[in-house]
């Protein structure tokens, strides 16, 4: 029975966090299987799919050439807060990514809220790929057998079908590769990672071939205006990078290794999405890649003269779009993992597999809910509601690495953000300027979203959190302390 409700203000300490995570209150601990080679291959698996080849074309549409201005500073963005990641990931190896990290710094209500705002960034989004996946499918069907799915079962209501079924099918896919086993999961991650590099590698070699540097003026046609629109759209491309933190506790030498692997990651990705950018408005010009539906199989086509080039692409796609929702959904479960160990949502997501070592029943159950909107809604419906649910998380994180500095000064931090304060008030900044791009609508949206927060904490989290209940480790209460 719940006891007296906790105090959302009760933090728990890095020490504790570590403690819990290697004690594992279900008695069967994650394995650590991830090697630096694998956690690169896995954040590149999280961020490059639907952004770069279906959200290229919006950017563009709203920045023109400028879009490589956009990337970099989306890129910007991302940096600050991956050194706060960094920082955080490596001092608190565990698998809650930011929730874990809110949860030290500044309490358990924040916390409860950044866990909630995750399920837009990790759930909410694999509903989101995994649409933008069943469209590639049925290019790629279209371009190589001249047959297609038709749209009563390639879409959902608002596109004009009924249900979205490769969308549930490729939810379902994933779940399997997850419910049997991380290092499997890694293997086909990793797998698909240097693929889809591969394919993108290759489209800038044929891109650049074609090159022209009169396709690159007026090179802002839209004006600033349009370049912070099309950084809040090239954001997208970008979500994802801080799954890494959330193999914490599957990592080998998660202090050395996580925060390498964000960085590597994160540069990596960046020269790509920019040389993308350039390969492909550079081949055919800006108003030919704006708003056009898989564009880069359509640079392609154009180039070689011929469809072929556009149906690897398009498998490309098919391949990318597939790893992130493996790689995001990974990340949710270990998020309510983390969450469910501290009571905070019901205990079938803390349950680890002794077979398998991975969670079974949270997998299926994250699967099931997250087919839902993948079969019956459109990827622009939660596009915006995913970034801005994304970057909150990403101004919190920041602002933990502030807090955590002067609380724990002693605490073991194998990496730490350069410039500080610098560089995470300039997170925050970055964070709370491309949410006021997203728009009113959006917010209005991520305000009814944080609204039913408060009342699942309020009338869930709040009374079955171990820290009221007292089901906390034993040496748990002489470390908690209150954060204020
Ligand atoms: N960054 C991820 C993608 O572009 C969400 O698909």
């Amino acid at each position: 029975m719940p006891g007296s409700p906790a105090n959302p203000f009760r933090i728990k300490s890095p020490e504790l966090l570590v403690a819990e995570s290697g004690a594992d209150l279900s008695g069967h601990g994650l394995r650590r299987h991830m090697g630096l080679f694998q956690l690169v291959c896995f954040g590149v698996g999280a961020i490059v799919g639907t952004g770069i080849f279906v959200g290229l074309s919006d950017s563009v549409a709203q920045a023109g050439p400028a879009v490589v201005v956009s990337f970099v500073l989306a890129a910007l963005t991302c940096v600050f807060t991956a050194f706060a990641f960094a920082e955080l990931g490596g001092a608190i190896p565990v698998s809650g990514s930011s929730y874990s990290f809110a949860y030290a710094g500044l309490g358990e209500g924040t916390a409860f809220l950044v866990g909630w705002c995750l399920l837009l960034e990790y759930g909410v989004s694999v509903s989101a790929v995994a649409v933008g996946w069943s469209q590639y499918v049925n290019e790629l069907l279209h371009s190589r057998v001249g047959w297609q799915l038709p749209p009563v079962l390639s879409a959902g209501p608002g596109d004009g079908g009924v249900v979205n079924l490769p969308a549930v099918i490729v939810i379902a896919l994933a779940a399997v590769l997850l419910v049997r086993g991380v290092r499997e999961s890694a293997r086909a991650t990793a797998a698909m990672a240097v693929l889809k590099l591969a394919i993108l590698v290759a489209f800038c070699a044929i891109g650049f071939t074609a090159f022209r540097h009169g396709n690159l003026t007026p090179f802002a046609p839209a004006g600033l205006g349009g370049i912070g629109a099309g950084t809040t759209a090239a954001f997208f491309s970008y979500i994802g990078f801080d799954a890494i933190t959330t193999a914490g506790e599957e990592a080998k030498n998660p202090r050395r290794n996580i925060p390498v692997a964000i960085l590597v990651c994160l540069g990596l990705v960046t020269l790509l999405y920019c040389a993308v950018a350039l390969a492909a408005i550079g081949a055919i010009g800006g108003p030919e890649v704006g708003g056009r539906p898989a564009a880069l199989s359509y640079v392609v086509n154009q180039v070689t003269g011929s469809t072929l080039g556009g149906g690897v692409i398009a498998f490309g796609a098919v391949v990318a779009i597939a790893s992130v929702v493996l790689a995001v959904m990974y990340g949710q479960t270990r998020i309510l993992l983390s969450m469910s160990r501290d009571g905070l949502v019901p205990r079938v997501f803390e349950r680890v597999s002794p077979k398998t070592s991975t969670p079974v029943s949270g997998t299926l159950v994250v699967a099931a809910v997250f087919a839902v909107p993948a079969a019956f809604s459109s990827l622009d419906a939660v596009v915006n509601l995913c970034t801005i649910g994304t970057l909150a998380t990403m101004a919190v994180v920041n602002v933990v690495v502030i807090v955590l500095r002067r609380r724990e000064p002693g605490l073991a931090r194998s990496f730490r953000v350069p410039l500080y304060p610098v560089v995470p008030l300039l997170g925050v900044g970055f964070c709370g300027y491309l949410m006021y791009e997203t728009g009113w609508t959006t917010w209005v949206q991520f305000a009814a979203f944080l609204a039913a927060g408060c009342l699942v904490y309020a009338f869930y989290g709040r009374r079955h959190s171990r820290a009221a209940t007292g089901a906390v480790t034993p040496d748990a209460t002489a470390v908690e302390r209150q954060a204020v």
